[in-house]
């Protein structure tokens, strides 16, 4: 697949910069005093405070100018905008579903659905889990159950489709509550708490005709499913020569529906869609649409919202934009790695995930050993990332302990067409520093602890 424009290996990104946003530099004593008024959680300092800024890749992505010219021709009618129409033509021309339901971010996706699909008492197995679309299947009566496999818990293993279904521990569950507890299996591409990890296609294949012996459907989670098709045309037999687009099509028809966050692939700044083929369940997302989002067409996003996610979706599936993508996070993490600073192995699509456990074996995961790894990285340098460990990973509803997760990761988050590779050296740089005197950083404890979603708004102090 040519991705380059003379054949050579370079990623070089397949556009010119129009248009910059200006960054501010700050002292050490202003990194210190920010996060310590952020009570150490890189979720709660000010963005103006933040020099390179890896929080996070949702919804921080550049849009192309066809995206802005796109937004000069929001229909900001209140029912049945233009806008809508191309979106729903994208998302049926590229992922293949035939209804759409517009909603204003992932989640709203994630709560239709769960609400839809789960009654009281059910369980939810999926490919580990993610913070927002679990805490929606709990709030709707389902227990997650994780069905990854083994090598996803592993940081070290390089297996190449770490976010692969185990279909015996998904069986195991089949047959311990019976297939009719089992709504739908929920299928990430590229997961994002494994280290942005691909499934296969043989493994879908495979899934299909499990679920389709047992009755139950299966929903993607399709944030990140270009990302997954990249890998999959990359180390899967048979696809070396496939358009990425063709992958996305061919994973998204083996599924029944999905939910999708387009502040990623879809390269927006805000927006997401629940999509599916069954009529009925089409029915009833857009009737709890009116309630949670706004009417079906247009899902608590303006007109022009729409069409920028329209466009994004057509920019996201080509083959030069993806290549600069992984080459970036690629790049990245080899100098990381060439360092011996502890990465997630293999190097995912969206991130560089440090594994804190290695990185500050000092430090007892109950001290939240990530969450102050994020914390000195801001502080030394002003990038600013996000613990991907035990604060995450919340409380067990039913022992109400800590989940202590086998992976207590840093993620270094890459927003779409943002930064530079100059950028990428000084982040290497600043994460090598910090290895350097790794001895010193010490762990925290948690002050405040909020009800739902604790990462975002929890606080620290040093011990
Ligand atoms: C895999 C995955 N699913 C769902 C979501 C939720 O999407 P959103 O943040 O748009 O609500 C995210 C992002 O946060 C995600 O990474």
């Amino acid at each position: 697949m040519n991705t380059t424009q003379h054949e050579h290996h370079s990623w070089a990104e397949p556009y010119k910069i129009k248009m910059v946003e200006l960054l501010r530099m700050t002292t050490r004593e202003e990194r210190l005093a920010a996060i310590r008024e952020a009570g150490y959680n890189t979720f709660l300092t000010r963005s103006r405070d933040v020099y390179i800024d890896l929080l996070t890749d949702s919804g921080t992505s550049a849009m192309s100018d066809r995206q802005w010219a796109g937004m000069m021709r929001g229909d900001e009618a209140y029912s049945g905008s233009e806008n809508f129409y191309h979106l729903e033509s994208a998302v049926r021309e590229y992922y293949g579903y035939r209804h759409v339901v517009p909603t204003h971010q992932g989640r709203g996706a994630e709560n239709l659905m769960s609400k839809i699909l789960i009654r009281e008492g059910d369980y939810v197995p999926g490919n580990m889990y993610f913070t927002t679309t679990r805490l929606h299947q709990e709030m709707a009566g389902g227990t997650f159950v994780d069905v990854i496999v083994d090598e996803a818990h592993d940081p070290q293993d390089r297996f190449p489709f770490k976010g692969n279904v185990d279909l015996d521990k998904l069986d195991e569950l089949v047959r311990e509550v019976g297939a009719d507890r089992v709504p739908y299996i929920s299928l990430e591409g590229n997961v994002n708490m494994a280290g942005g990890q691909p499934f296969s296609m043989a493994n879908l294949r495979l899934l299909r005709g499990y679920c389709d012996k047992h009755g139950i459907p299966i929903i993607l989670d399709a944030t990140r499913t270009v990302e997954n098709s990249w890998f999959i045309r990359e180390r899967e037999d048979g696809y070396s020569s496939t358009p990425l687009r063709a992958i996305l099509r061919e994973i998204c028809d083996m599924t029944d529906g999905c939910t999708m966050s387009a502040k990623k692939d879809a390269l927006v700044n805000i927006g997401g869609f629940f999509a599916c083929n069954d009529g009925d369940v089409f029915l009833k997302a857009k009737n709890l649409a009116v309630v949670y989002e706004g009417l079906h067409t247009y899902g608590g996003l303006a007109g022009r919202d729409m069409e920028a996610m329209a466009q994004g979706i057509r920019e996201s599936v080509t083959e030069e934009h993806m290549a600069a993508r992984i080459g970036q996070v690629r790049y990245l993490g080899r100098k990381l790695e060439a360092a011996g600073v502890p990465i997630v192995e293999p190097i995912g699509s969206h991130a560089i995930f440090i594994d804190a456990r290695r990185f500050l074996p000092h430090i007892d995961q109950e001290q939240y050993p990530a969450q102050s790894l994020a914390a000195e990285l801001f502080i030394e340098s002003g990038i600013r990332s996000m613990e991907r460990g035990n604060v995450s990973a919340g409380r067990d509803p039913v022992t109400g302990r800590n989940r202590q997760p086998k992976l207590e990761l840093v993620r270094l988050t890459i927003p779409r067409r943002v930064y530079t590779q100059a950028h990428m050296d000084v982040v290497a740089e600043a994460v090598i520093d910090l290895y350097r005197r790794r001895e010193e950083i010490r762990g925290l404890k948690m002050v405040y602890e909020p009800e739902y979603l604790r990462f975002f708004q929890a606080r620290f102090e040093p011990l």
